[in-house]
């Protein structure tokens, strides 16, 4: 790497670091490109901000401009190991600006404190973070596009010991538009190196109560897995 290289990557690597941060370590892991190891809650936090920041009025995909109300972006603990990823804002999301506050979102946290944790304790984010129109699936090209300005980044910087897929759109965005949610549900699947637990929606166990055992096997085998991680 020259000079010029070596002076961009530690500006980068300073300007990425918390307020107050004052620099003692050795140069070389400074310079060296993806050494910045600073995973601090309060770090993942700002690099969550700064990437949410200039989306609030994102206009990206159509669903800019098929009556939302907000953006709807990831919301939780930054410092998790459990992260559930669904599918997309509904009405009441749309409303308050967060995710999971409706009747799904309801059940979720039920099965969240089931599984003896809380929503403090997790990230919950969607797959598209504006409401399509009536609730319909989000099309490819809409999904395609928030998930790699989005979802994909907020896994980065999270980095969570597992993720929870809720859904069919959900388990596509990260495991390829082919699976299929009733085959990939029950097992651990990986995206990049991180297990993925493919669940029903809870939308759907709203529909379909006799669902609910299987979702609750599914939350046991990441419970296991968990702990089997120290968490
Ligand atoms: N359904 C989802 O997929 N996401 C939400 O945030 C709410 C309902
Ligand atoms: Fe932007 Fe995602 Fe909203 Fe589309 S759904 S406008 S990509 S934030």
């Amino acid at each position: 790497m020259n000079k010029k290289d070596h002076l961009l990557n530690f500006l980068t690597f300073a300007t990425q670091q918390p307020q107050g941060f004052v620099y003692r370590g050795s140069p070389a892991s400074a310079l060296a490109p993806g050494t910045n190891k600073q995973t601090s809650p309060d770090h993942k936090k700002k690099q969550l901000e700064s990437l949410f920041m200039p989306c609030v009025h994102c206009t990206a995909c159509p669903l800019a401009t098929q009556g939302r109300n907000q953006v709807v972006f990831g919301h939780g603990n930054s410092n998790t190991q459990l992260m559930f990823v669904g599918e997309g804002p509904g009405r009441d999301e749309d409303e308050q600006g967060l995710p999971f506050v409706g009747r799904a979102g309801q059940l979720l946290t039920k099965i969240i404190e089931a599984m003896k944790l809380t929503r403090e304790d997790v990230y919950i984010s969607n797959v598209v973070k504006c409401r399509p129109p009536g609730n319909r699936t989000p099309l490819p090209h809409e999904s395609d596009t928030c998930k790699k300005l989005l979802l994909f980044k907020e896994i980065e910087i999270i980095q969570p010991k597992i993720i929870c897929t809720l859904g069919a759109t959900a388990v596509q965005a990260l495991l390829g538009d082919e699976v299929k949610i009733t085959h990939a549900r029950g097992t651990f699947h990986l995206y990049n190196t991180i297990p993925v637990m493919p669940t029903y929606h809870p939308a759907y166990l709203l529909r379909n109560p006799d669902a609910k055992r299987f979702v609750w096997e599914d939350m046991k085998k990441v419970m296991e897995r968990l702990k089997e991680l120290g968490a």
